[in-house]
């Protein structure tokens, strides 16, 4: 299948009706779109302050409002088109509007949106079965959203030290610095970045950072910690540290780490929140690190922009018993109905080649657009289509100020860390729209930084 057909490959039959709204070929440059004649279903012009007096002020805002979407682009209320190479931060896999999903949410909705999980649901069970057929896990606890899913393996590792470790008071859970879990107590605890807990205290207790890809660093902490017989519990890491900087892990470290883990008997834990699901070109991505986890979680792509988090585990870390973990809304039928239809198209079609293809093009463009600027950018780095371009320390100029000019020509970005300009677009992306992309980067880097 060539790439340029993914955004209208269906994996459910998708009735004729969906099909024929399929012209949209999201692939064709926004200039032969006619994007500039969309519809807005506004008559007023937006406003700001108007949203900005109901809603908590707790994100920085760009200062435009977005209505609609198809494929990789999206339409402000204005009418005016931008390639999204954020994608709803690395979770819309399929773009906007995909025929597969609008077919699958528009049929389950006929059918059972939620139902309590006190009976069984068939497709939730159909879900779990997928994933854990398609990796090292035996079973799955579905929830909501990333922090939800690391709240639960929080849960998991923690019972696990007391009732397989023998740990009575405090299990310890050992994360990375720079990492990035989420934001409700446990999990932003879990972030090793002290700027998320300023305001907080007192954070949960139980624990502890190490240095990422540092081995030795992760071997003092656990002598340390272990000195007086065992405490520590779990090792939570992301395989690539997403909002840290696009930051992959290293394969011998987290060889090390897979090694320490079994030596220790403690568990290795994976938050494949933003790069699971077929993000880095594998379907997960602990299988570009040669090793398997005991436990990983998954959010963002998962669900396509549907809201859906899940807690996976081997039989071996599995100590939850009924009662011990639960969530009301956690793997109904509509957001399963959408997993579902997100694991069919990637099993079915060419996704993950694509991913890989179009990541490879962006990073070789990135990395041709910075050896332009050597003494402003450092290059371009990442897997799949989750990647970076990397501002050099001494750089005075922010990762933000490149986004907000890349906004200004059409083309949506988002920072990571302190030095990164991150391209996360939909797993679907074209040949032509990471050209595009490349082109305004370009343009917008000529204006930055002169030339
Ligand atoms: C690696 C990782 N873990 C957890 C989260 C938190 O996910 P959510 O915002 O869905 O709670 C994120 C969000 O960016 C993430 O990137």
């Amino acid at each position: 299948m060539s790439p340029d057909t993914l955004i209208s490959q269906t994996t459910d039959s998708v009735s004729a009706q969906s099909n024929s709204a399929e012209p949209e070929t999201a692939t064709t440059p926004s200039s032969a779109m006619g994007i500039e004649q969309q519809p807005t279903s506004n008559t007023d012009p937006f406003d700001t302050d108007e949203f900005d007096q109901g809603v908590m002020q707790t994100y920085g805002r760009f200062p435009i409002a977005l209505e609609r979407g198809h494929g990789c682009r999206v339409w402000d209320t204005d009418g005016r088109a931008y390639l999204d190479f954020v994608a709803g931060i690395a979770t819309c896999t399929l773009g906007h509007s995909h025929p597969s999903i609008v077919e699958a949410v528009t049929d389950q909705i006929q059918r059972l949106q939620h139902v309590s999980n006190l009976y069984y649901i068939p497709l939730q069970g159909e879900l779990a079965n997928w994933l854990t057929a398609n990796s090292c896990a035996d079973s799955a606890f579905f929830c909501n959203s990333g922090a939800e899913a690391n709240e639960s393996a929080i849960k998991l590792a923690r019972k696990y030290g007391h009732t397989r470790l023998g740990i009575e008071e405090e299990p310890i859970i050992i994360t990375a610095k720079s990492s990035f879990h989420g934001r409700t107590l446990a999990t932003v605890t879990a972030t090793g970045q002290p700027k998320y807990h300023k305001g907080f205290t007192p954070m949960v207790r139980g624990f502890h950072y190490v240095e990422y890809n540092n081995t030795a660093s992760l071997e003092a902490a656990i002598a340390e910690l272990n000195a007086h017989g065992p405490r520590v519990a779990a090792v939570m890491l992301e395989p690539l540290q997403g909002e840290g900087g696009v930051n992959p892990g290293n394969l011998e470290y987290f060889k090390a780490v897979r090694e320490i883990c079994d030596r220790e008997n403690i568990l290795l834990m994976l938050d494949e929140v933003q790069v699971g699901m077929g993000r880095t070109g594998k379907l997960w991505g602990y299988e570009n690190l040669g090793i398997e986890p005991d436990v990983f979680m998954l959010a963002k792509g998962l669900g396509g922009g549907i809201p859906i988090g899940a807690m996976l585990c081997k039989a071996s870390a599995d100590v939850f018993d009924k009662g011990d973990h639960a969530s009301t809304f956690g793997g109904n039928p509509f957001v399963c109905r959408v997993g579902m239809t997100i694991a069919k198209f990637i099993e079915q079609g060419d996704l993950l080649a694509n991913v890989q293809a179009r990541g490879e093009q962006l990073r070789a463009g990135l990395n041709a657009i910075a050896a332009k600027y050597p003494e402003h950018l450092v290059g371009a780095r990442g897997w799949g289509l989750i990647n970076g371009l990397v501002l050099r320390d001494d750089e005075a100029k922010a990762p933000i100020d490149v986004v907000k000019a890349a906004l200004d020509e059409g083309l949506l970005l988002v920072p990571a860390g302190t030095r990164v300009v991150r391209y996360v677009p939909p797993l679907i992306v074209s040949e032509k729209e990471i050209d595009e992309a490349l082109t305004v980067t370009e343009q917008v880097l000529a204006k930055i930084f002169g030339g």
